[in-house]
């Protein structure tokens, strides 16, 4: 099966948010990744539910929303009447992780958890039984055009051994710094999405390069 790609909106032109939201729902993106950064548990603020809102007014393809949030239990229900189909908390940010991903199941959507490039992917081997998709970060969160972080390539190996050994069909997905030299690699390493920001939207032809990433890999 080809890589899914989930450009990321914090790249794009937010002062052409329909325009830009219109270019995705045209081109083979199957998600719309919403960085959601609350100034506390990243060095930086990105947007709240009113530019959220008017992303998912135009949007045809999933929300993948990806909180960088303190506190992420506050938010939930808030974030899925703005129109998440993903949620994504991060595992640094939940001391009860597994009442909050039982939270978000509930409420209808489906079960995402980010890791910072330090937390070992073997965290998460009690608990992937409930999680749909897991978010390894291939850079610090905080700001989109960032430098790749190599050693990205094993942790993926080894989420990827651990969700076979255990039988289970969460999706590995990928943030941060991704191009067209990494796709490859990542997919042969077991990743299912990719994430691209500044790769996508900063390129000449977005519709180009995200149908490019996709069939790089
Ligand atoms: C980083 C965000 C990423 C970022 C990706 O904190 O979670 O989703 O927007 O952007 P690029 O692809 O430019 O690194
Ligand atoms: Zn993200």
């Amino acid at each position: 099966m080809s890589i899914r790609i989930a450009p990321s909106i914090l790249a794009a032109d937010f002062a052409n948010i329909q325009k830009e939201v219109e270019m995705l729902n045209a081109s083979e993106a199957d998600y719309i990744h919403v960085d959601i950064m609350d100034g506390v548990f990243v060095p930086n603020i990105s947007f709240g539910f009113p530019v959220m809102e008017a992303i998912k007014k135009h949007a045809k393809k999933p929300l993948d929303v990806h909180l960088m949030i303190v506190n992420p239990d506050q938010y939930l229900e808030a974030f899925k009447k703005a129109g998440a189909e993903t949620i994504s908390v991060h595992y640094e940010a939940c001391n009860h992780l597994h009442r909050t991903l039982q939270a978000i199941r509930q409420l209808g959507c489906k079960v995402g958890v980010a890791l910072n490039p330090h937390t070992p992917v073997e965290s998460l081997e009690d608990i992937i039984e409930e999680i749909d998709l897991v978010c390894v970060m291939s850079v610090n969160p905080g700001f989109g055009g960032q430098k790749f972080i190599g050693s990205t390539y094993s942790r993926v190996r080894k989420l990827k051994s651990i969700i076979d050994r255990k039988g289970v069909s969460t999706l590995i997905e990928i943030d941060g710094g991704v191009n067209q030299v990494n796709a490859p690699l990542l997919k042969e390493a077991g990743a299912d999405i990719l994430v691209a920001g500044n790769f996508v939207f900063s390129s000449e032809d977005p519709l180009h390069t995200i149908k490019n990433l996709k069939s790089l890999s």
